[in-house]
């Protein structure tokens, strides 16, 4: 009711949509309670001006959010909602020291996600792009060759996850659907869940060793940066295929591409590289075992438009001062 003190005093504070192209849901959303800005665009020069003063911050760019962007927008800064279930991108220690909440939107993409994992690992698999290639040139065998084009069959598949948290135990799931052999997970401990659906706990070596598919669904840590390196590379099967689906940092790039030209694994499908977006010139695009996807793991309306309304939620109940829906752990 306009008038009531709660309201007076509910909209004085401040949102920033950081990002022009968030759905309106989330806008809808905040607008109702509090004075909402949405930058006019990402650039991080508007949002280092138009987050001034602001008590919550709604964050979808992959944009650092850390000591400039903190200061810029001062210390009654109360919450911030990234847009995405990673959070490499914001500096935790500085948004500790000042006491702000953080969440992110895990679970709402896990499907979606998932799904990428999977178009990666059958295009990969079934040798897509050199495909289409043949098709594009004409040089489309005209005779049955039964040796010609061939794949690799999930079914009966040893699989290897590495973090095997809500998006690994989807791919996990969906890998099952395809009838996938046995799953293999590595992270920091062996999971009670995963022991009961007959998934095994192995290290990262012997994951690599024994695995035809390898999933990277483990957060970009320093823990986990470039843990699939050149040793990596060299224990895995011939037939090894690498998906990844997290963040391009896990893998050491060059690396990958020197296997790949090698032949010494058979083929990578990446929805995340370096730099993003990957430059064109990249040996990447070059390869012909390789399927290219542009960072759209939870590029789907529906996600999208999950993503965006908790994220909103979150900052709603951070500016109520109730506990966050997801949390990120400060
Ligand atoms: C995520 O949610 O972390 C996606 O990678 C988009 O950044």
């Amino acid at each position: 009711i306009s008038g009531s003190p709660t309201t007076e005093k509910m909209s004085r504070l401040k949102i920033l949509i950081a990002n022009p192209t968030v759905p309106q849901i989330a806008y809808k959303l905040l607008a109702d309670k509090y004075e909402v800005t949405t930058s006019t665009s990402h650039d991080r020069a508007a949002i280092l001006k138009d987050v001034r003063g602001v008590d919550a911050l709604f964050w979808a760019t992959h944009n650092r959010i850390d000591k400039e962007i903190l200061d810029a927008a001062g210390p009654q800064l109360k919450v911030i909602g990234t847009m995405s279930v990673g959070y490499n991108h914001i500096d935790l220690e500085e948004v500790k020291a000042r006491g702000i909440k953080l969440s992110n939107t895990p679970n709402v993409l896990n499907g979606a996600v998932a799904d990428i994992a999977m178009l990666l690992a059958l295009a990969a698999a079934r040798r897509y792009p050199e495909g289409r290639q043949h098709i594009e040139r004409g040089t489309w065998v005209k005779e049955f060759d039964t040796q010609w084009m061939l794949g690799q069959d999930i079914a009966g598949s040893t699989i290897g996850i590495v973090g095997l948290g809500r998006i690994g135990q989807t791919i996990a799931k969906r890998l099952q659907g395809f009838d996938a052999h046995k799953i293999l997970y590595t992270g920091h401990k062996e999971k009670p869940q995963a022991k009961d659906l007959g998934y095994e706990f192995v290290n990262l070596d012997e994951l690599a060793r024994r695995s035809d598919f390898i999933f990277l669904s483990a957060p970009l840590t320093n823990e986990t940066m470039n843990m699939c390196n050149e040793a990596f590379f060299a224990k895995m099967k011939k037939n090894g295929i690498l998906i990844n689906i997290s963040r391009g940092q896990l893998v050491d790039q060059d690396a990958l591409i020197a296997a790949l030209k090698a032949g010494r694994i058979f083929a990578a499908g990446l929805d995340v590289m370096i730099p993003e977006p990957l430059n064109t010139d990249s040996e990447l695009l070059k390869l012909p075992n390789v399927v290219l996807t542009p960072h759209i793991g939870s590029a789907t309306g529906n996600t999208r438009n999950a993503m965006a309304k908790l994220t909103a939620e979150n900052i709603l109940a951070g500016l109520a001062g109730e506990e966050l829906i997801s949390p990120v752990p400060l």
